[in-house]
């Protein structure tokens, strides 16, 4: 399996950056990157550095690190570079990119770069990281400055999504709602390429795909402006995945401003405002569960979806909350634990929520890097039997079907796009981490 997975990473290599699937995803995403780095590393550091420098590269003058890079120009993607509009912003950066952003796990990664070298005390590796973590720190704190400052509609520091590409999870019965609320007046002139390699009945559904469009066409209409964007796009949205991700993201860079003997009171600040309302924007405590919450209409999404689990991954659950999660949703049939007619954790939504699909893109099927930030969350509250039947679940689903973009949690069933990079990256990682890696 460790042979295979170096294989895809290899396979997908383009040279500047790794696909994260060789046709279906010709460019460089985000998250996907910081994923594919941390498995690379395993067995190619150097490469693994490139694709980080790669992506930041990419970085927006005002801080932002672009969702899609396309440093190799247009290709039978949709949408192209130019659908962005974006050449002559000022704020824009120095490389073609998508105007949206992802889940800066990007961080946690560098952190684990910097750690590991660090344990293995192998003296060229340890100067080499230190000097790209040099470089990768002012670029990841004006990131998590934008996100918190740029993003931030209602003075929490809680960052708003404009679109829901910007969450990695694009069709996630979370958005529902806010969707059904958004009637696309004009759309531009386009044409879908997603379902030239992957069947139609696992991608996202016409009426979700075109409000994907119009809100880009709206964005670029606002110049993406991001105070005007705050102001007037009719998505926006405060996702608990993301700003776990964020949270934990902040803690790692706080790590790495200690290393390097960078100040940290700024990142402290962004740590103690959200622990002080994250529980307040978010939690149920009905329900037992966190919700997302819709800034526009000013209310939760009563949607159970897998990021509800992610703020273990931030340490941001407290025990009750944690036990709570695990014992009422996790281990619940209905909801996320095998049953007769379901055998692999762990779905991306609720078995039993309205919207649930389980081969349709994020409505239900099983991703391997949601896995994977969920099984670190479990550990990190001392849930190691759901940790390690989280982490077999994902080798078993890979063992039987392969590499694959997304699972179907029923039979286990492959979906979505072959050979997929972070499903390959996070493998060794499964298989090789906590070797190197005692925490
Ligand atoms: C899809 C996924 C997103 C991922 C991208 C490339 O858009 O929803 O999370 O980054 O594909 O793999």
């Amino acid at each position: 399996m460790i042979s295979r997975a170096q294989r895809v990473l290899r396979l997908n290599d383009a040279g500047e950056f790794i696909k994260p699937s060789p046709r279906q995803y010709p460019h460089q995403w985000n998250w996907d990157s910081a994923f594919i780095a941390l498995g690379l590393a395993h067995f190619d550091l150097p490469r693994a550095i490139a694709e980080v420098r790669g992506l930041l590269r990419a970085q927006w003058r005002d801080g932002m690190v672009p969702h899609i890079v396309y440093p190799t120009g247009p290709s039978d993607y949709f949408p192209p570079p130019a659908f962005w509009q974006t050449q002559n912003l000022p704020h824009a950066g120095p490389i073609p990119s998508s105007a949206l952003t992802q889940p800066p796990i990007l961080t946690t990664v560098v952190r684990m770069f910097s750690e590991r070298t660090h344990q293995q005390s192998n003296g060229n590796a340890t100067d080499y990281v230190l000097r790209f973590t040099h470089y990768a720190f002012p670029h990841l704190l004006a990131w998590h400055r934008w996100l918190h400052t740029a993003r931030d509609a209602d003075g929490t520091g809680l960052p708003c999504l404009i679109h829901p590409w910007e969450s990695g999870m694009d069709n996630s019965p979370l958005w529902a709602n806010a969707l059904d609320h958004i009637t696309p007046a004009i759309l531009p002139p386009f044409k879908r390429r997603d379902m030239i390699h992957v069947a139609a009945d696992e991608r996202p559904l016409a009426p979700d795909y075109e409000r994907f469009v119009y809100l880009i066409d709206l964005g670029r209409r606002l110049c993406w402006e991001p105070r005007v964007l705050l102001e007037q796009m009719p998505f926006l949205i405060q996702d608990v995945l993301f700003c776990s991700i964020l949270h934990r993201a902040d803690e790692d860079l706080r790590t790495l401003a200690v290393a390097l003997g960078e100040p940290t009171a700024e990142i402290d600040g962004w740590l103690a405002r959200t622990r002080a309302v994250f529980d307040a924007r978010f939690w149920n405590e009905a329900r037992g569960l966190y919700l997302d919450y819709d800034v526009r209409s000013q209310t939760p999404i009563d949607v159970n979806a897998c990021g509800t689990f992610a703020p273990l991954f931030a340490g941001l659950a407290s025990p009750e909350q944690a036990a709570r999660l695990v014992a009422e949703h996790f281990d619940n049939l209905a909801e996320y634990a095998p049953s007769a007619d379901s055998c692999f954790r762990l779905p991306s939504a609720a078995k039993n929520e309205r919207g649930y699909a389980p081969r349709r893109y994020w409505c239900g099927p099983v991703w391997i890097h949601i896995n994977w930030m969920i099984a670190e969350g479990l550990r990190r509250y001392g849930f190691d039997a759901q940790a390690d039947a989280l982490e077999r679940d994902s080798l078993a689903l890979i063992a039987e079907s392969g590499f694959r973009e997304y699972y179907d949690p029923r039979d286990g069933r492959g979906c979505g796009a072959d050979d997929f990079s972070w499903s390959a990256a996070l493998t060794l990682e499964m298989l090789l981490g906590s070797r190197s890696d005692p925490a």
